[in-house]
């Protein structure tokens, strides 16, 4: 499989390097563009690919081109590309907020596919959901599925508004999780541990736990109820969060977050 990359930034970076270190490509069958003079030297140096200053030739002959732009760039790329691809290319879509609509059309290209990652992608503990126009043909289906899953997980859904729903949930999800270390991490210095110190009993507990969630099958509530002894120390502070209203805050800031993807969307 030929795939060329069309902005090779964090996240361009993150699946070439994906896709090359897990075998699914050769360095000779990957080929990126990127606008920047020290991107392009700093991914051919480090990855021995080519990285050109050409967008039209970046696309020559590749089974799928990766948009790893961001969307105030999409507008030129779509230009330049535009007519360009035959159907048998697949055109795979990772800026946030892009509908396949608008990629279909600025490109002139039915053949697309529209992926919603997160961070964690970036060291292969990736969540990418993702949507395919009805022309991607099952060949094309397959290849998109390969190479998303070299990030780590992903989930084919049938609507871009499943891809909304997502991107509250998986896409904006670590920087909920990050916020909840940091406040951690705060609290449990401000009862006078070392920041040090803090900072490894927090990691471990949210490591460990979120490993426990999944290997022992158990679903969290039930975890819950069963490091919760009444009177204990953990339904103290579960009390505050319930007076806190944290589950209906979290449900307002996930409403938030997809009510933007719908609007960034439109
Ligand atoms: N980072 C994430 O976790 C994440 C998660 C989900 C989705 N995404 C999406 O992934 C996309 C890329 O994000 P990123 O963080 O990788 O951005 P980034 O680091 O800014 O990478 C984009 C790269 O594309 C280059 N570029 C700009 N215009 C170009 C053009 N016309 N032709 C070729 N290359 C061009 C940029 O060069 P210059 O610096 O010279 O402009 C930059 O090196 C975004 O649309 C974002 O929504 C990212």
């Amino acid at each position: 499989m030929k795939i060329a990359f069309i902005g090779g930034g964090n996240m361009g970076e993150a699946m070439l390097s994906a896709v090359l270190g897990k075998h699914l490509a050769t360095i000779q069958s990957v080929i990126a563009s990127d606008s920047s003079p020290e991107r392009r030297q700093y991914l051919t140096s480090k990855y021995g690919i080519a990285v050109i200053d050409d967008n039209r030739k970046t696309v020559a002959g590749a089974d799928v081109i990766v948009l790893a732009i961001k969307p105030q760039n999409l507008a030129e790329v779509m230009a330049e590309l535009n007519g360009l691809l035959g159907p048998e290319q697949l055109v795979l879509s990772i800026i946030a907020g892009v509908r396949l609509d608008t990629i279909c059309q600025g490109l002139g290209h039915r053949a697309v596919v529209r992926a919603m990652p997160n961070t964690p992608a970036q060291i292969g503990q990736g969540m990418t959901v993702w949507t395919a126009t009805e022309e991607v043909s099952e060949q094309q289906n397959e290849w998109a599925g390969s190479i998303l899953s070299v990030m780590g997980h992903e989930i084919a859904v049938s609507s871009e508004d499943q891809i909304d729903m997502a991107t509250a949930i998986s896409g904006s999800g670590p920087a909920y999780l990050f916020l909840f270390v940091e406040a951690l991490v705060n609290a449990a210095v401000q009862l006078g541990l070392s920041h040090d110190m803090a900072q490894e009993l927090v990691l471990t507990t949210v490591l460990g736990s979120g490993h426990l969630i999944e290997e022992s099958g158990i679903e969290p509530a039930e975890l819950r109820r069963m490091v919760t002894s009444p009177g204990g120390t953990t339904a103290e502070a579960l009390r505050e969060f319930e007076q806190g209203e944290f589950s209906e805050l979290l449900t307002r800031a996930v409403r938030a977050a997809y009510e933007r993807a719908k609007q960034l969307g439109s």
